[in-house]
């Protein structure tokens, strides 16, 4: 027996259940709202305290500082999973045997290769591009290449768009980072593993051997775990979003990296080691800058710092920052901005603005200190971010068709000019 919520308004009564989601999340439905109050609509600006739908794939608990994909609590598969494992686990719902595990990697690398007319697209991009403005555009180039339209009832149908595009996403990714370099094209390489694919994808000199340090492979797949999903944020509620209008996958991944690409979002990533060099250029004084990110007057912001969902240590980060003592300990690299990062997380975390707030590092206040430390070039960090994110976004999108949910399309509050009559020019 669910508990009940009431709605009095003008003398009338309406009793509304109050059902729970698996881990006793207790929501109201509002579906029937409107008709059932005669035209009164709830209004929540960015979503603060909405529920967009019902999923089965991630659950967050930002007070807990809780995070699982399908039920599997995210510091157990950082340590013990890896990434092509969270990228089936995502999709199917379950932990894969070998056999099924085995069988997905080579459905997916068996999609590796990319249109050689896709290079004519990535040719006309400037140099100058920002990565992930190219990654949208070529995420969106595959519908051309792939047009045939995925039939939402069909298994088979989502699963060979989903490993399409899995499979051809690094490739992609990677290829912006040789387009801003000016080096030649990488081709995928199915005798190594996703990761390992991914890393020579990026880095592999056609004039010399490529190390894969163990240390870098096995950070980066730590690292596509931690992105892998993260509920209703705001680029997987965009690719839900457009793919509600029934537009195919690619398009609405595309869009997905759009979002991403905000320094409010993903883009944070890169904000933050810019943001860490600019202090680090200021003479590292760490406390100017906490005092500038609490300043109304200041837009400055603590970037890595605060999250709608998290008020209290995003899970993610604190993976993340031992992460990255052991990358640059391992790889004997001395970066002071790993430094000036402790210093600010422990300056802000004593401050009664942000313990007020709640406002505690996220998962993008380490990671670019690690992607630096491989070689990876700043402006690539979010890219980084959405190779990991990509998997969530596919395993959401699936979910939102097979759930047959409704084209999104929010109601508004107009507060514009009321009715008036047109006036001829002659008369203005
Ligand atoms: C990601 O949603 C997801 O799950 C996202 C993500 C994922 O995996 O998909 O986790 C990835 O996007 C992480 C977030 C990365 N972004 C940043 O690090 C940018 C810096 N953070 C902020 O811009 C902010 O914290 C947001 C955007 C992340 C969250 O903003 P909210 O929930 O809208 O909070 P808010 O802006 O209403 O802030 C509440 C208060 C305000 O102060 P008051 O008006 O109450 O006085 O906290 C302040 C804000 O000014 N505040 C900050 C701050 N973040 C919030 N003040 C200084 N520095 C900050 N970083």
């Amino acid at each position: 027996m669910s508990d009940k919520a009431k709605f009095i308004h003008n003398g009338s009564e309406l009793e509304f259940d109050v059902p729970q989601g698996t881990m006793n999340e207790k929501y109201v439905d509002f579906s029937n709202f409107r008709s059932q109050t005669g035209g009164i609509i709830t209004l929540d600006p960015g979503y603060k305290n909405t529920g967009s739908c019902t999923s089965a794939i991630t659950y967050l608990d930002g007070e807990e500082g809780v995070l699982m994909y399908r039920g599997y609590p995210i510091e157990q598969l950082a340590e013990k999973s890896n990434f092509v494992e969270v990228m089936y686990l995502l999709l199917k719902g379950e932990l894969p045997t070998q056999e099924e595990l085995t069988k997905f990697e080579n459905d997916v690398m068996d999609h590796d290769m990319v249109s050689e007319d896709v290079t004519k697209i990535l040719s006309a991009f400037p140099s100058t591009a920002h990565p992930m403005g190219v990654l949208s555009t070529l995420t969106s180039a595959l519908t051309a290449f792939n047009p045939k339209a995925v039939d939402a009832k069909s298994e088979t149908d989502m699963y060979r768009a989903a490993v399409t595009l899995m499979g051809k996403f690094p490739v992609l990714a990677s290829w912006t980072l040789r387009k801003v370099k000016g080096w030649p094209l990488n081709y995928s390489d199915n005798k190594l593993g996703y990761v390992e694919n991914f890393y020579q994808l990026m880095f592999k000199q056609p004039n010399r051997d490529l190390e894969m340090d163990p240390v870098i492979i096995n950070a980066l797949d730590k690292l596509l775990i931690l992105h892998a999903d993260h509920e209703q944020n705001c680029s997987t509620s965009t690719v839900r979003l457009v793919g509600s209008a029934h537009t195919g996958l690619f398009a609405s991944i595309s869009a997905g990296v759009s979002a991403l690409w905000g320094p409010l979002h993903g883009g944070a990533n890169q904000a933050v080691v810019e943001m860490l060099d600019q202090i680090k250029e200021d003479g590292g004084n760490v406390q100017k800058w906490v005092d500038k990110a609490k300043d109304k007057n200041d837009d400055f912001r603590l970037m890595g710092f605060g999250h709608r969902v998290y008020k209290n240590f995003d899970p993610r980060a604190r993976i993340i920052k031992k992460a990255a003592d052991q990358v640059l300990d391992k790889l004997g690299i001395q970066d002071e901005s790993l430094e000036i990062a402790k210093k600010l997380e422990q300056a802000a975390l004593e401050d009664e603005y942000f313990i007020s707030r709640k406002l505690y590092p996220n998962v993008d206040f380490y990671s670019g200190l690690i992607y630096r430390a491989f070689g990876i070039p700043t402006e690539m960090f979010t890219v980084m971010f959405a190779v990991g994110r990509l998997p969530g976004w596919i395993a959401q999108w699936i979910e939102m068709r097979q759930n047959n949910e409704p084209i999104g399309r929010p109601r508004q509050i107009y507060t514009g000019a009321p009715k008036r009559d047109y006036i001829d020019m002659n008369k203005r």
